[in-house]
């Protein structure tokens, strides 16, 4: 348990997973993937399983990380010997370090174009410009592949370099002032949203819904943002457990962390959207959408280019707070397992991640059509990534789930979190049957009809397989 200290203060969690949490699946990804997919259906989806799945399944992350206090990997091992269950849950683990490493290789590519713009803002470049004149800016760096690697190279090192030196556990002073710092700018794009733009039919595209407008795919990337805007079930939130204090409580941690993070992308996607029906924009226009519209807001507004400027610096602030948290169960199972010392096990993690990024930086341009990717899965190697992603994550949580509410001794478990009976009742129902139905559900509606999904598909259906099998093998000897 090499170097496991606690945080000292009970808060710190706290203030770490919303670091997590928040950041560019809430900027960037939650408005995008809500503009492809129709808008109200999708929030839906994803406002249910936030509350209903992701909630439960944040608890019992949190708490697999705190009973374990070691890395994912190796907590899951330890986990299972103390609770004399199958070693095949330590999958839970390797899946999860899978998760990290391909989302931290397209999150640094996407923190990257945020980093541009917050040059573009600075120098004062955008002031004045017009619709057409920002989003052909942004097709101008979708197309180049140099820079677009420069920027990505220049956000995974600084990541890297926060991890590796050890410095991401004393960063909380900083996150408490960037947080809600971000959170003011934001309401302040959406005040010029509501009174330059039309709040009126962003409200309205965003909460009324009809389900039966959202596709199957949709469902699947509402329950895949879902888990990715918690940080959920991929080990991060389980390596931040790892330092929580015994004192804190789980679930009130766990319902702050989710009430924060929805609220974010709430506001954000309300700022967005009145900018998008104000200007008449595109709303399904995918990736570049936040770095289309918001430019256009600081290029009008008065101090635009420092109030872009500042806004961009908090994102990236944001993201660099999620980066660290992609790297750091990696890098904690490598120093554990290995013996390496930290720089070594980062500088491991963040090179595989930064060569699997060039992938995403070629899907903007060179490699936009006609791959390999593409007569396979039918769309590029970024959005197959993605992808990806929206099946691990809840995969991933599917398993914690069942491996905290049917696997573990449940006194113990009972004990860990420390509610009183009823509503440790409330939370192992949830755990045993809600989420695992809800996510099941979802899987199983969806990725038969995913083009090229046969592949993935049967992948995730052999490893539920394979853990099923293992456990009663287990059970019987
Ligand atoms: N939750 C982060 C965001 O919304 C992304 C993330 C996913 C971070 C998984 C860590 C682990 O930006």
């Amino acid at each position: 348990m090499s170097g496991h200290n606690v945080w000292t203060h009970k808060g710190t969690f706290l203030l770490a997973a919303v670091g997590s949490a928040v950041g560019l699946g809430n900027l960037w990804r939650f408005p995008y993937l809500t503009g492809e997919n129709g808008g109200g259906a999708f929030i839906l989806i994803y406002a249910l399983t936030i509350f209903a799945v992701g909630i439960p399944i944040l608890i019992a992350e949190t708490m697999l990380g705190r009973t374990s206090r070691q890395s994912p990997i190796m907590g899951m091992r330890h986990l299972t010997k103390t609770h004399k269950t199958s070693r095949a849950w330590e999958s839970i683990g390797w899946l999860g370090a899978a998760s990290a490493f391909l989302i931290l290789s397209f999150y640094s590519v996407i923190a990257g174009w945020a980093l541009h713009y917050t040059w573009l803002m600075l120098t004062g470049s955008l002031v004045g410009a017009d619709a057409a004149t920002i989003s052909a800016g942004f097709d101008a760096l979708l197309a180049s592949p140099g820079l677009m690697t420069l920027y990505h190279t220049l956000f995974i090192a600084f990541s890297a370099l926060i991890v590796g030196m050890g410095i991401h556990k004393g960063i909380e002073s900083g996150l408490r002032i960037m947080m809600p710092a971000l959170f003011v700018i934001l309401i302040v794009v959406l005040i010029y949203g509501v009174i330059n733009g039309d709040v009126r039919a962003a409200a309205s595209f965003l909460f009324t819904f009809n389900i039966a407008d959202l596709s199957l795919e949709g469902w699947l990337q509402a329950m895949g943002q879902s888990f990715f805007t918690l940080s959920l079930g991929m080990g991060a939130i389980m390596a931040y457990g790892a330092y929580m204090s015994s004192e804190a409580s789980l679930t009130r941690t766990a319902i702050a962390v989710a009430f924060v993070d929805t609220a974010v992308a709430m506001v954000a996607g309300l700022a967005i959207f009145s900018l998008v029906f104000g200007a008449g924009l595109e709303t399904g226009q995918g990736p570049g959408l936040m770095f289309v519209t918001l430019p256009l807001a600081f290029a009008d507004m008065p101090f635009g280019a420092l109030v872009g400027g500042v806004f961009f610096i908090l994102v990236l602030g944001a993201a660099v707070s999620s980066s660290i948290s992609l790297i750091e169960p990696v890098a904690a199972f490598l120093v554990e397992r290995f013996d390496m010392t930290r720089p070594q096990a980062v500088t491991i993690m963040v090179v595989a991640a930064w060569a699997m990024g060039l992938l995403t930086v070629v899907s903007f341009n060179v490699w936009a059509e006609g791959t390999i990717s593409h007569a396979l899965f039918g769309r590029s190697a970024f959005e197959f990534i993605e992808l990806l992603t929206n099946i691990f994550m809840p995969l991933g949580g599917l398993l914690i789930a069942l491996f905290a509410g049917w696997a573990l001794t449940q006194s113990e478990v009972m004990k860990e979190l420390g509610t009183n009976i009823t509503w440790f009742k409330t939370w192992r129902f949830l755990v045993r049957f809600v989420g695992p139905a809800a996510v099941s559900f979802v899987f199983l509606r969806t990725i038969p009809q995913v083009e090229g999904y046969v592949i993935p598909s049967l992948g995730a259906l052999l490893i539920v397989g394979a853990f099923a099998l293992s456990q009663r093998l287990r059970k019987s000897t």
